[in-house]
């Protein structure tokens, strides 16, 4: 079947109209004549696979990675970097308007100084055999040698993680994270409890958790690194969330902490991880608290603002959706929310539109549907003045975005 590409759409698909029925195309670009095998067709909506690009867009590329279109893990890179970036503005506009019911032009985008290499943080699968990523839209693995986004120190590293998995088939995955100047960290996760031997990799790692299912069943070395950010070192624990590109990390805390008011003198940085915004916001007003469920981010936390002397901050360990009492205890004039792709907890919109001190919010997302969704109900009371584009995710289709809304 052949068809012609109208636009990307959210999720990185192609979108096209066949026989009345709108069709997802991964792995095309607008405007491109496609032969398509249709794989999964329903009443008014089909997906395809491009079997042959036969009129391939000029913004088409030879992709870097030998496994793409194998690999689960890139979706973006036979597309230009530039294009890419301009894709994802595209959409995160699109998704205002269609989900948020408003018009607004992203007022600014930064794309990632290096497109590849830029992930410290990588999640190695192993099923007994295979070492690498899940396949497109399987649980089956991918072998592989190397990965193009993740960073030059973990690609290295490779080599090692891939033996040590082959010596112990009850490995199940290895999630590396790697500081640009300090040891990574290693979390093992088996299949079950079992011994592993890990004297080989002892003095690779700063530390190694041994982790059956969910369970961690044994430390060996250190349960953290430190990864430096601006002025700051921050501990990061094997189980605490950091963002994952290396060249974006200081900018996306430069775009926030300049959309805090001059004149703030209570900021609440909820779902604050270990402290990556807090740290900074310290400086920008009088009391500041952060809001994170992971006990071990909030430990982070604690001793980050410690180690800096930094003493108007404190930190709960808390659900957000928990936290609306904090929250208003505080009378805060700025919040900054980070949240999963879930979003912002409907019952905390609706107390944020009660929250009479609240002047601003910025709003950092990774899902445009959720935070477009949140914008709308938080429309009531509340104008997005700024909406920003921070590419977090080069290859991807994940779109990562900052919003800045005022109360009116
Ligand atoms: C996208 S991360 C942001 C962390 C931090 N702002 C940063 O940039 O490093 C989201 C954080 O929310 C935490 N989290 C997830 N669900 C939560 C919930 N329901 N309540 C509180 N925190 C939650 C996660 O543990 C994670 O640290």
């Amino acid at each position: 079947m052949k068809i012609i590409i109208e636009k990307i759409v959210f999720g990185g698909k192609g979108l096209s109209k066949f026989n009345g029925k709108v069709c997802f195309i991964p792995f095309t670009l607008p405007e491109e004549v496609v032969e398509v095998e249709i794989k999964e067709e329903k009443k008014n909506i089909c997906e395809g696979f491009p079997v042959n690009v036969l009129e391939k867009s000029p913004y088409r590329i030879e992709p870097k990675c030998k496994y793409y279109m194998q690999c689960g893990g890139c979706d973006f890179q036979h597309i230009k970097y530039e294009k890419q970036v301009k894709i994802k503005k595209e959409i995160l506009e699109e998704t205002l308007e269609r989900i948020g019911k408003i018009k607004k032009n992203v007022d600014k985008a930064i794309p990632s100084e290096n497109p590849f290499n830029y992930r410290n943080r990588v999640q190695f699968k192993f099923d007994g055999q295979n070492f690498g990523f899940y396949k497109l839209k399987t649980n089956e693995v991918v072998d592989i040698e190397s990965c193009d986004i993740a960073e030059e120190n973990i690609n290295n590293l490779i080599p090692t993680l891939k033996n040590f998995a082959k010596n112990h088939p009850q490995v199940e995955e290895l999630h590396v994270f790697y500081p640009p100047e300090n040891k990574p960290t290693l979390k093992i996760v088996l299949k079950e409890n079992s011994f592993v031997d890990i004297e080989s990799l002892l003095n690779t790692f700063a530390g190694i958790g041994i982790y059956a299912g969910n369970k961690r069943i044994k430390l060996e070395g250190k349960s953290f690194t430190f990864y430096r950010v601006g002025k700051f070192n921050y501990r990061v624990s094997i189980d605490s969330f950091f963002q994952v590109n290396k060249f974006q990390i200081e900018n996306i805390v430069d775009e926030v902490i300049s959309e805090i008011p001059k004149n703030s003198q209570c900021i609440g940085d909820i779902y604050c991880g270990v402290g990556l915004f807090t740290l900074p916001t310290s400086k920008k007003a009088k009391k500041v608290f952060g809001i994170e469920a992971s006990k071990s981010a909030v430990k982070d936390a604690q001793y980050n603002v410690k180690v800096h002397n930094i003493g108007n901050v404190k930190f709960y360990q808390k659900v957000v959706e928990k936290s609306a009492d904090i929250i208003f205890g505080y009378s805060p004039d700025t919040l900054i929310f980070d949240p999963p792709r879930t979003g912002i907890p409907k019952n905390i919109i609706q107390k944020l539109l009660q929250l009479k001190s609240l002047k601003r919010i910025i709003y950092v997302s990774c899902n445009p549907s959720t935070a477009a969704r949140d914008i709308n109900l938080l429309s009531e009371k509340f104008e997005l003045k700024k909406a920003k584009l921070i590419d977090m995710f080069p290859q991807t289709h994940h779109i990562e975005s900052i919003f800045v809304l005022d109360k009116i």
